[in-house]
């Protein structure tokens, strides 16, 4: 089998990719190891930035997400009793952003590559990727005890944190960066009217809490709990009680509780390898880099790397020029180091760390009081919340 560029990973970086370049006429294959169901089982964030709201609208994907997704215009954070609006339209002139499931979109994009006749191939298994360096590099896998080979132009590696395809860069020529929080975060979702209409992100003593939505009727909340902890140790009953807790408190008092319809704990780290492309290999999403939830920059990062690769492949089968191509890596770096910044400014704003005591404690005290009381401490967290440009 030949195609021009062999997609790895069917999450949402991959499948947006393929559709991207579908519609330019360039010829892709999304290799996908888990079955379309299971990729849909996962919750994940749901704060979307304007640059994947044009990119969605633009790939074709974007009807339901108008239909049912609601634009927020702020966000509130709280301390010590005391709240803090962040009006994200007031302090960057007019932009907002858009709540709505990422595991809707993924729903969105598999429906979208079925009705344009895509090729993702679930349950593919054992990808391997093959001649990297070469003009003629080949992808192999397994699928139902056969095995297949795929030529190709190019290789995306759209496949998360645990994928093949960084690993398929060299040790020698990877320079790795990260950092690992020493807590995790602790979410449920619930068929539950939201607390409020806006998130509440809440920075208390006893931990970082936030209260979140997929729809009117769809909550999401979090609070932070120990890296070592597990849901199984959480009836919903504790956590409802301890949410209650960090939140403010006329938040607390009407808050509606319910049964969890999921539960689970997500570690933090900020990561990012080093360069993104090597010969052929072009990586996108958390197959490069992980923020920590927080700012709720992980899908938003996928896809600006998704505009920035999918432009630049056009551009080489549109008019047989690589120069962006080469310049793939540096590009997409820029801004994903910025939203690697405010990520973890974000998270060591607002989370309770261990070792922080004395000096630490102060100097986060202090950046709070820092943003409640300045305008543009809160233009800063605003422009970067919405998505810095593309
Ligand atoms: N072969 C084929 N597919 C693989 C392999 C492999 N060896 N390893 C992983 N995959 C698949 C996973 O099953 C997953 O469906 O790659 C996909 C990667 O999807 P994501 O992990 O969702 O990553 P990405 O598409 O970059 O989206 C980033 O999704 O995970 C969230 O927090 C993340 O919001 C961010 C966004
Ligand atoms: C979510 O709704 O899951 C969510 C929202 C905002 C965040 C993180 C997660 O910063």
């Amino acid at each position: 089998m030949r195609t021009q560029v062999v997609i790895v990973g069917g999450g949402p970086a991959g499948l947006l990719l393929s559709q991207i370049l579908h519609l330019q006429g360039i010829d892709t294959v999304v290799l996908e190891r888990q079955s379309e169901e299971y990729v849909l089982g996962r919750i994940r964030a749901g704060v979307l930035e304007q640059g994947l709201v044009d990119l969605l609208r633009a790939a074709n994907v974007g009807d339901r997400m108008d239909r049912e997704g609601q634009i927020h215009e702020g966000f509130e954070v709280s301390w010590e009793g005391r709240r803090q609006h962040i009006n994200l339209a007031e302090l960057t002139g007019g932009k907002t952003v858009m709540v709505y499931g990422q595991t809707e979109i993924t729903h969105d994009l598999y429906d979208a590559r079925r009705a344009m006749g895509g090729t993702v191939v679930n349950k593919a298994e054992d990808v391997t990727l093959h001649e990297l360096t070469s003009h003629k590099p080949y992808v192999t896998y397994r699928k139902d005890g056969k095995s297949h080979r795929i030529d190709c132009d190019f290789i995306a590696g759209c496949d998360g944190f645990h994928g093949v395809s960084r690993q398929s860069i060299p040790k020698s020529v990877r320079q790795e960066y990260e950092r690992v929080y020493p807590f995790g975060w602790l979410g449920i979702l619930s068929k539950t009217s939201p607390v409020s209409s806006e998130l509440i992100y809440s920075q208390h003593e006893r931990g970082f809490a936030l209260c979140s939505m997929r729809n009117p009727k769809l909550s999401r909340y979090y609070i932070q709990c120990s890296s070592s902890d597990s849901p199984e140790n959480w009836s919903d009953e504790a956590f409802w009680e301890e949410l209650k807790r960090r939140i403010p408190e006329d938040a607390a008092q009407k808050l509606e509780v319910g049964p969890s319809i999921e539960k689970s704990i997500a570690p933090l780290r900020s990561f990012v390898s080093e360069p993104l492309s090597y010969g052929r290999l072009f990586l996108a999403g958390d197959a490069a880099h992980i923020v920590p939830p927080t700012g709720a920059k992980g899908l938003n990062l996928a896809a600006s790397d998704v505009h920035y690769l999918s432009t630049a492949l056009i551009e080489f089968y549109k008019n047989s020029d690589d120069a962006l191509l080469s310049a793939y890596s540096e590009t997409a770096l820029k801004r994903i180091w910025k939203a690697m910044r405010f990520s973890w400014w974000m998270t060591t704003l607002l989370h309770k760390f261990p070792e922080n005591k004395g000096f630490g404690d102060r100097i986060q005290q202090t950046e709070l009081e820092y943003l409640f009381s300045s305008r543009a401490a809160q233009t800063a967290l605003a422009e970067n919340y919405v998505g810095l440009p593309y």
